[in-house]
């Protein structure tokens, strides 16, 4: 089976291709290698698939829909697994205007095609960021999500709504899946996972924002790739699904658990809570175990020991 997936250069997109590659899918990589990041980063990640049988990749941007769906016509993928996105939150809120082209339009595209192609699957990254600064925990998939505190969490929920609004229509099978902060080996750099291990290992100071007391469900990158590759297996109807590991830890236990895994202090610029950060994520993942089988197998102790692991291997190759 082929599955087209969107982001493939990136983070999560990398680790799925790995998965669906070993697990004997075909994949159609497509992704722009955009500077939000250094796209040297995103070569890298898409590097070990060079020459292996079954992965194609186009460097193409999900905004020009003539040119994807030229791409459609000719690899007709069975699945898409939409990944796409900008990400982050605080850059959102500096340039709003490319996660809205991006994150809703380049959604928009993808949908469009996947109907006019006849995608059995259309699964879609959305992200925790949309239940906001609710109060109830853990989130649910039932909570209200229509008070979103950055442009990011509001063109997740669009998204969202426009696959829903694909399924209504045209019977597009959809499944929304909310991550909740994914971090492990190539982990993106502007997160704190990554940022916290390099500037820890280098004796820079680290940026923590607010008292260190919020929380957040980290989720390790293999879990979350286990929940997609359940939901391209299934057929669904629409469906929102919450992956996360369901045990938020405190942003200083964090902390510390980076500092004892690289045997190193950490140095603590202290800043405000920053505009557009929840107070605490925290993932019901009954659903998920339901409908996927979905079962986080890698604690937040372990999993950044993997990280860390990785990143000490790897020192001095990112900038
Ligand atoms: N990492 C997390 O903690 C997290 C949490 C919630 C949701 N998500 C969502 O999961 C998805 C993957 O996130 P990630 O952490 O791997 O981020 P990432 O930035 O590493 O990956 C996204 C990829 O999409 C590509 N891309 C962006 N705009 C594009 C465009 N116009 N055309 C083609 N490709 C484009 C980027 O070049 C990048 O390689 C995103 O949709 C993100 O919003 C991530």
């Amino acid at each position: 089976m082929k599955v087209m997936v969107t982001g493939g250069a990136g983070f999560i997109g990398s680790h799925t291709i790995k998965a669906l590659l070993d697990l004997g899918y075909e994949t159609v990589c497509v992704d722009d290698f955009n500077g939000y990041y250094d796209p040297a980063i995103k070569k890298r990640n898409v590097s070990q698939f060079r020459g292996v049988k079954g992965f194609t990749l186009y460097r193409q941007d999900i905004t020009d829909l003539k040119a994807m769906s030229s791409i459609f016509k000719k690899e007709k993928p069975a699945r898409v697994c939409h990944l796409a996105a900008r990400a982050g939150v605080r850059a959102s809120i500096e340039d709003p205007f490319i996660y809205e082209k991006v994150n809703v339009r380049g959604t928009l595209n993808m949908l469009e095609l996947a109907r006019l192609n006849n995608v059995g699957n259309f699964v879609l990254a959305s992200s925790s960021s949309v239940y906001g600064n609710n109060k109830k925990i853990p989130f649910s998939e039932t909570d209200n999500v229509d008070y979103p505190i950055s442009p990011y969490a509001a063109t997740k929920k669009a998204a969202e709504l426009l696959a829903y609004n694909y399924h209504h229509l045209y019977s597009l099978n959809c499944t929304c899946l909310r991550f909740f902060t994914v971090y492990g080996p190539f982990g993106r750099p502007d997160m704190a996972p990554y940022l916290f291990t390099d500037a820890i290992y280098k004796g820079r100071k680290i940026n923590r924002f607010g008292d260190g007391t919020s929380k957040r469900d980290f989720t390790y990158v293999s879990d979350i790739v286990s929940g997609i590759v359940s939901a391209l297996g299934v057929k669904p109807g629409y469906e929102i699904i919450n992956l996360g590991n369901n045990n938020p830890v405190e942003l200083n236990y964090f902390i510390s658990l980076i500092e004892k895994a690289l045997g190193r202090k950490a140095v603590i610029n202290q800043l405000p809570p920053q505009a557009g950060d929840v107070n605490i994520t925290y993932a019901d993942i009954s659903k998920a175990k339901k409908l996927l089988g979905y079962t986080p197998k890698t604690g937040i102790e372990e999993g950044l020991k993997f990280l860390v692991d990785w990143y000490l291997k790897t020192a001095g190759t990112r900038r």
